[in-house]
């Protein structure tokens, strides 16, 4: 890990790569484009919009993000990405239907202008969807070949000086762990021999680690939660970091257990459902993809209350998620959550949640807060899993034997504290130790 002075500059091009060029991809794409020409804004993003508080509060210094740390300009950034389908950006925009068609038509000629490489896909992996534009090879390695020459020749005509990649594909179905996901030496193998373990979106981290290009993972697929693709991580000194981009209801769900627990209110139970109509939707209405899903969504709650420390209040809580594919929503999707509360003297209480939210356009700020800020992490020798970027996702990657932060507000100070001690700056404990100092 490198200090201030060490970390490298922000310079030049900085490419970012999207498998899967669907809702949240084209969102994210239009939205910085239309950010960089004046007629949107870059709401929900923490690198455009948000602050960190340096030193004593008796200092007032609180700087934008953006300018504590170097990051990359938005007008340095150049999109490209695979699909199982040919469509360009702008007609993948429209087939998403999440903005506006004024504002596509605004954008149209540079959305049209990012036209997606052919995909590595395999259908056991997403079962409800057939696209037809895929590469072919006779093993998972030629395939891994095949993207990493797409990668290098991206590099080279849009004259890159790095990149990222940002998995934005479906999600995949439920798999557990293998021994061909055990080292780098069987998983290099399992890709020669066509191992069926090998998942396509663990080929395209292969392949970006292999090109030492860092890999987030958008969705609640295993890619990177291996330790084969974490020991190459390792050894070619790029981050990793994932899984799940932390949108709708988990993002509520981490906003108010926090609260709960730290009123001590007890929990017996907790019942979400969700209708969407996106073809994300379609594919989570898979039962196996929904499996992947419905385990990244239910560890938050485990990991926040801590039952173990707190039997009394959490013990036995009954926890359900529902996905439901209700094709007239799109892409905007309806979250309810009924909270079985109780509270002194065990009286119960019930709170509900509806949450009428627009799914790609909570997960777009997400998407480039997380290209910008692993590239940082990567200018900074920042190498393997980014537990400091867990604000960002549903179900986050942590080293073995440590437990993952699921609280939002913990996850908020671990990533500023973070930065902090990359910049040079103190930590803040938030003692108030101002308020004493002046009275002495
Ligand atoms: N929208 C959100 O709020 C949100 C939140 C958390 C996670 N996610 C995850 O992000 C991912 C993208 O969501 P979306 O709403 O954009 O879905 P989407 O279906 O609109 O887009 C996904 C795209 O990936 C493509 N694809 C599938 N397999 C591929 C492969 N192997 N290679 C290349 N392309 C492939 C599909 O053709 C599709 O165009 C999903 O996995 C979703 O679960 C989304």
């Amino acid at each position: 890990m490198k200090k201030k002075n060490d970390i490298l500059s922000a310079n030049g091009k900085l490419g970012v790569l999207t498998p899967g060029m669907g809702a949240v991809s084209t969102t994210f794409v239009a939205g910085v484009l239309s950010i960089r020409k004046g007629i949107g804004r870059p709401i929900g993003s923490l690198t455009q919009m948000g602050t960190i508080r340096l030193g004593k509060r008796t200092e007032k210094r609180i700087p934008m993000i953006k300018e504590f740390i170097p990051l990359t300009e938005l007008d340095n950034l150049v999109f490209g990405g695979w699909d199982i389908f040919e469509d360009n950006m702008y007609e993948a925009a429209v087939h998403a239907g999440v903005l506006k068609k004024d504002l596509l038509e605004s954008l149209r000629s540079e959305l049209e202008s990012i036209r997606p490489m052919s995909a590595v896909f395999d259908p056991d992996y997403v079962k409800r969807l057939n696209g037809t534009f895929i590469k072919k090879g006779k093993t998972k390695m030629e395939l891994a070949d095949q993207l990493r020459e797409d990668i290098r020749q991206f590099k080279i005509e849009n004259k890159l000086d790095r990149m990222v990649m940002i998995w934005c594909g479906s999600t995949e179905t439920y798999i557990e762990s293998d021994p061909v996901h055990e080292t780098l030496a069987a998983f290099e193998k399992g890709l020669k021999e066509n191992d069926t373990a090998i998942a396509p979106s663990m080929i395209y981290a292969y392949a970006a680690l292999k090109e030492k290009v860092p890999y987030g993972n958008g969705a609640p697929n295993l890619t990177v939660d291996i330790p084969a693709i974490q020991e190459l991580a390792l050894q070619n000194n790029v981050p990793i970091s994932g899984k799940d981009f932390k949108t709708g209801q988990t993002l509520m769900k981490t906003i108010i257990a926090p609260g709960l627990k730290a009123r001590l209110l007890g929990l017996s139970g907790w019942f979400s459902t969700n209708i969407l109509g996106n073809r994300d939707g379609e594919v989570l209405d898979e039962p196996l993809s929904f499996k992947s899903k419905e385990v990244s969504k239910l560890g938050a709650l485990e990991y926040i209350l801590q039952p173990e420390v707190y039997p009394d209040l959490y013990k036995d809580f009954y926890h359900k998620v529902r996905i439901n594919y209700y094709p007239p929503r799109g892409d905007n999707k309806e979250g309810w959550d009924n909270i079985d509360i109780f509270g002194w003297l065990d009286y119960p209480m019930q709170i509900k949640v509806d949450f009428l939210c627009r799914d790609s356009i909570l997960a777009a700020p997400l998407v480039l807060d997380l290209a910008l800020l692993m590239d940082f992490a990567t200018r900074a020798g920042m190498t393997g899993i980014q537990e400091w970027l867990s604000f960002f996702y549903k179900s986050p990657m942590v080293g073995e034997g440590l437990y993952p932060e699921h609280d939002l507000f913990i996850q908020l100070k671990k990533l500023k504290n973070t930065l902090r001690y990359l910049m040079g700056e103190d930590l803040i404990t938030h003692l108030g130790l101002e308020y004493y100092e002046q009275k002495q």
